[in-house]
């Protein structure tokens, strides 16, 4: 029956990084999957997390099956870090998932069962896998305007008329933090303006946090999603520990719903068990129980919260010295952008042939859209990258 098939569209981001993996000169430059890497290249074990890695493999008794949900002192742990200081915690419930893209995956079955008709609205552009996810679900997609091209910046305007169209069949996903792919985020007047709609027409928001503590650190992060919470009866939230914890192959996430009381979230998360069971039966325990180690451990947690510190810091040095390199190179600020975006990413505008070439030319992989993750980037290539965007003529 498989000679029927037609070929498969490839993933964008992920067959970039097999195209990379495959070229063999030595100076190439991976800009394109969200991995963050250090000032030798490397994504190394976040030392909190190893740490409590280890204390699991002496301690652990045990590798029987945890439970559909998953680890509940994960989800716990989780729900805290993103939702703290809002009384909406107390109607949250929670299930791990195979990463952020399991959570979304999750929340769209649960809408698609909940409310079968309804619309999901994505940014355009958005993230690769929203749109797809989301289809697979059986749901609607219909793209708001977002990013403004020439300014590099988000198109608040257009975004919040669109908005103000939305009623209570429609779900309005939004980046938490971190836009993927383009860098920029809106402001804390649309968060606002953002609840005051949600409130009067009807829609339900939906938020993929998949970069807390990667922009302005964890508290400034959560703080649009944390007045959404209290704002409103009910949210839906995906997250992941791929990037803050760097835990990227443990596939380690979750599908956090917030009802207008306790008991709705609950039945929500009785569904959400459900479609666990009937697809991969529970989570992978491993990322979630070091995770959760960390977060119940308060020197662990103060070790992590500095590495990530760290990290972030290192992400804005990266932003600015980009921006002096270009400054200095090209005589002229039509580069000042990548100083202004936030978390990995910057949408940089190239033309597909512009990215073709950096690609066969000079060995720098960017994703189609023209995304950079600045987070991969090293001091030492800065220049590599300035002079290969200038010369395809960026
Ligand atoms: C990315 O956008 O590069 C990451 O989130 C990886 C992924 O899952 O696509």
């Amino acid at each position: 029956m498989f000679e029927q098939l037609d070929p498969p569209a490839e993933d964008p981001i992920l067959s970039l990084t097999v195209a990379y993996r495959d070229d063999p000169r030595d100076d190439k430059l991976d800009l394109g999957i969200g991995v963050y890497r250090n000032a030798a290249g490397a994504t190394p074990v976040m030392a909190a997390v190893r740490e409590a890695a280890l204390r699991i493999a002496e301690e652990q008794d045990s590798k029987s099956y945890v439970g559909l949900a998953g680890n509940e002192a994960f989800n716990q742990a989780l729900t805290s870090l993103l939702l703290s200081g809002t009384p909406a915690l107390d109607r949250a419930a929670t299930i791990q998932t195979p990463g952020a893209s399991g959570a979304l995956r999750m929340l769209g079955e649960l809408i698609a069962y909940a409310r079968p008709g309804a619309r999901v609205w994505i940014s355009r552009p958005s993230y690769v896998n929203h749109q797809p996810v989301m289809e697979a679900c059986g749901l609607e997609v219909r793209e708001y305007p977002y990013f403004d091209p020439d300014s590099k910046r988000v198109d608040e305007a257009a975004m919040l008329a669109q908005v103000a169209e939305l009623g209570p069949e429609d779900v309005l996903l939004l980046h938490g933090c971190c836009h993927n792919p383009t860098g920029a985020d809106i402001s804390w007047e649309s968060w606002q303006a953002i609840a005051d709609m949600a409130e009067r027409q009807g829609f339900l928001p939906f938020v993929d946090l998949a970069y807390q503590g990667f922009g302005d650190g964890l508290e400034g992060d959560a703080r649009g999603l944390r007045h959404l919470a209290e704002r409103l009866p009910e949210l839906l939230i995906a997250t992941s520990c791929s990037k803050n914890f760097g835990l990227y192959r443990e596939r380690t996430g979750a599908a956090i719903v917030i009802g207008e009381s306790l008991a709705h979230a609950q039945r929500a998360k009785g569904h959400m068990q459900r479609i666990a069971r009937a697809t991969y039966t529970m989570p992978p325990d491993h990322g979630a129980a070091i995770v959760a180690r960390v977060l119940n451990d308060d020197s662990l947690t103060q070790q992590w919260r500095d590495e990530l510190d760290g990290m972030q810091q290192r992400i804005v040095r990266l932003r600015q010295q980009l921006v002096t390199a270009f400054r200095d190179a090209s005589d002229s600020d039509r580069f000042d952008y990548f100083a202004s975006h936030r978390g990995m990413f910057s949408v940089t505008g190239l033309s597909n042939e512009q990215i073709a070439h950096l690609r066969q030319d000079h060995g720098v992989y960017v994703v189609g859209g023209g995304r950079v993750n600045v987070a991969g980037l090293s001091e030492s290539r800065i220049d590599k990258l300035v002079e290969a965007f200038l010369a395809v003529g960026a």
